[in-house]
């Protein structure tokens, strides 16, 4: 759908970019013709996807290892990536992940450990970028984040920091508009993508949810990575600040966390004013 040079000449870093979505996104801004970086904690995660990446865009991908949680790291990631290619035009800020539990058990630990990930780890790539290259040239940032508009039960520490990252990506839209820097939010709903191996066995029923999307299926990663080249493409220019939901629908209809009905449900009788019939 896109040109194979739309993208030549940008450098663009992706986390998380050795699986599932941003694999995807990885994948289509190379096919568009950007120099790609991928970076995720795992070195055996980003190893080899860096090179099945090369093999498939038909040019190097690069692999990082980097944890987005470690300022240091992060920074040493950013200064790298521009001593290599010399500039950075596109940063995807996909890496990120949660586990599942009623808010009620979730320690402090955990918590903080969610928050630093998909908040602070978010933030720490984006001031990186901001300061290394893009405040003096421009660029284009987008995050993924997840269904926020509605709460996520379940999730509490991450649709909190994910609500967080968007609200400050409105604040950074305005901040750096006039210093050519766009910023903007992607959020997928149901992704059939490898984030649903890293829950228990039997965590979720994805056959069922699909039930509770309007499309009646999950998202293909493609469909994910579609948003965000289009977003940081000269299609997406005049774009900034905004929040794009990919879900088939699902974040305006359907039960996320059912709640089981009391027995016996209450009576309802409409009450009439005493001058009534
Ligand atoms: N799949 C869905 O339905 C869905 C829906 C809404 C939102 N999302 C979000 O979309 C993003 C991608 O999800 P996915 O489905 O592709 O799942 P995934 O395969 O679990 O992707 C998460 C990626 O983030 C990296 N990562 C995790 N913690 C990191 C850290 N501290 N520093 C650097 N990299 C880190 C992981 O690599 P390492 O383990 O090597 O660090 C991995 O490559 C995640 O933020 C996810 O929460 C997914």
């Amino acid at each position: 759908m896109f040109r194979d040079d739309a993208l030549s000449g940008k450098v663009a870093l992706v986390t998380g970019g050795g699986t599932g979505i941003g694999a995807a996104i990885a994948r289509m801004l190379g096919q568009m013709g950007a120099t790609v970086v991928i970076a995720s904690r795992k070195a055996s995660n980003i190893e080899p996807a860096a090179a099945g990446l090369s093999r498939q865009v038909g040019r190097p991908v690069q692999g990082m290892a980097c944890d987005i949680r470690d300022r240091a790291a992060v920074d040493a990631c950013v200064n790298n990536v521009v001593s290599a290619h010399g500039r950075v035009d596109i940063l995807v800020n996909n890496g990120g992940g949660q586990f599942l539990s009623p808010a009620e058990v979730i320690t402090p630990r955990g918590w903080d450990a969610v928050v630093a990930t998909n908040l602070t780890g978010q933030w720490n790539m984006t001031q990186a970028v901001a300061n290394a290259w893009m405040l003096a040239n421009g660029g284009a940032i987008v995050n993924i984040t997840m269904l926020t508009a509605r709460g996520f039960p379940g999730m509490a520490h991450s649709v909190a920091a994910r609500a967080g990252v968007e609200a400050m990506s409105r604040t950074l839209a305005v901040e750096w508009a006039s210093r050519g820097v766009r910023i903007n939010s992607v959020e997928p709903g149901l992704v059939n993508s490898s984030g649903f191996r890293r829950y228990p066995e039997g965590a979720f029923d994805l056959r069922e949810l699909q039930r509770r999307v309007p499309m009646k299926r999950m998202a293909s990663v493609e469909e994910i990575a579609g948003t965000v080249c289009f977003l940081v493409s000269p299609l997406g220019a005049y774009i900034t600040g905004q929040t794009i939901v990919v879900d088939g629908g699902h974040s305006l209809w359907g039960d996320n966390w059912i709640i089981p009905d009391p027995e016996p449900l209450p009576e309802v009788v409409i009450p009439r004013e005493e001058w009534e019939e």
